[in-house]
């Protein structure tokens, strides 16, 4: 396969970094978000990264020239028909990327492959609703984005062992180290990851420890750059909540079932850095525990 421009849809946290590490990596990138608002905001996290890059010596002005000059911003999907790959990185939900690869189908080439950076949902359920299944594949990155090694580089049963490949390739392209996995609800990462983050909160919620003691114990004790509530703050607390439903839903087991008190916090808006608080209050430097969540 032979990729000089890629697709990025959607510019949110995720969005931008592979936008970022697609360009970095030579390719053209065209990312799409839809509205201006929304691209001037994942357009300038990138541009943020790269400038505390150039202030921290991991790049040069005329390198940070070079990527962003790599990068379009659009708010129209039908651009990316010039595309040899698309990752999809719209919402954790079903018909919203069912939609996104729909419109895609109609006005991509048949030789363009196609790629979702689903955490959770079935990349044979988005690819049979395509005229591609063959060339349709998961590629999970994680966040950040710029700054993590790994990709997921899901098959699904349709998937072609041609397509597959070229995946693998491409992911290793961008300087990151690929996994292979089966199209089973949450790959590899998310199946280990997403039970541990729930038990931490039910942790909080039986009283075992403080939000501080159950950080401190996983960072220390076990050697993780960061404690597991600190975490669901960085992936955010409403991501981690649909994710742990889609996996509930598919394996019915009680350790993928997001507690109560994540719903309660997903419904009071405490979504974590994103929106300034979640288990942590981001409006304090450093970050402080929020009190009363139990
Ligand atoms: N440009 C270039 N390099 C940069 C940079 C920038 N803007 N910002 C940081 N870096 C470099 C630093 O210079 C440093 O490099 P060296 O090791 O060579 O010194 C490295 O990146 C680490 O940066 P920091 O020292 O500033 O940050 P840190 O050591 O505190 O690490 C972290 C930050 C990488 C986020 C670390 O805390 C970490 O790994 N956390 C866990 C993240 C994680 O688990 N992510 C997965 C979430 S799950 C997911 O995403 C999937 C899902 O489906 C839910």
């Amino acid at each position: 396969m032979q990729v000089q421009t890629v697709g990025v849809v959607g510019c949110g946290l995720m969005g931008s970094g592979i936008a970022q590490v697609c360009a970095e990596a030579g390719y053209r990138v065209l990312v799409r978000e839809v509205s201006e608002d929304l691209l001037a905001k994942g357009l300038g996290r990138i541009r943020s990264f790269l400038d505390k890059g150039v202030e921290k010596g991991k790049l040069t002005q005329e390198r940070r020239a070079e990527v962003l000059g790599r990068l379009e911003g659009t708010t129209s999907l039908q651009k990316l028909a010039a595309s040899d790959i698309v990752i999809e990185v719209v919402v954790e939900n079903l018909a919203a990327k069912r939609e996104v690869f729909q419109e895609l189908d109609a006005v991509c080439p048949p030789r363009t492959l196609f790629a979702s950076n689903t955490s959770s949902l079935s990349i044979t359920e988005m690819a049979a609703t395509t005229k591609r299944p063959d060339r349709f594949v998961g590629l999970h990155f994680f966040n950040p984005v710029p700054l993590m090694k790994l990709v997921e580089v899901v098959r699904s049963l349709l998937t072609s062992a041609e397509s597959f490949e070229n995946a693998v390739e491409f992911a290793r392209s961008l300087g990151k180290t690929p996994v292979r996995a089966s199209d089973k609800t949450g790959f590899v990462v998310n199946r280990l990851l997403v039970p541990y983050l729930l038990d931490a909160i039910r942790a909080l919620e039986e009283g075992v420890g403080s939000v501080l003691d159950i950080d401190e114990g996983m960072r220390l004790g076990c050697g993780h750059p960061m404690g597991p509530l600190t975490l669901l703050d960085f992936v955010g607390l409403d991501t981690t909540y649909a994710i742990a439903n889609i996996m509930f839903d598919e394996f019915r087991e009680r350790r993928f079932a997001p507690p109560p008190l994540l719903k309660r916090m997903v419904q009071a808006g405490l979504f974590g850095r994103k929106s300034g608080k979640g288990f942590y209050d981001y409006s304090h430097e450093p970050a402080q525990p929020v009190a009363g969540l139990v």
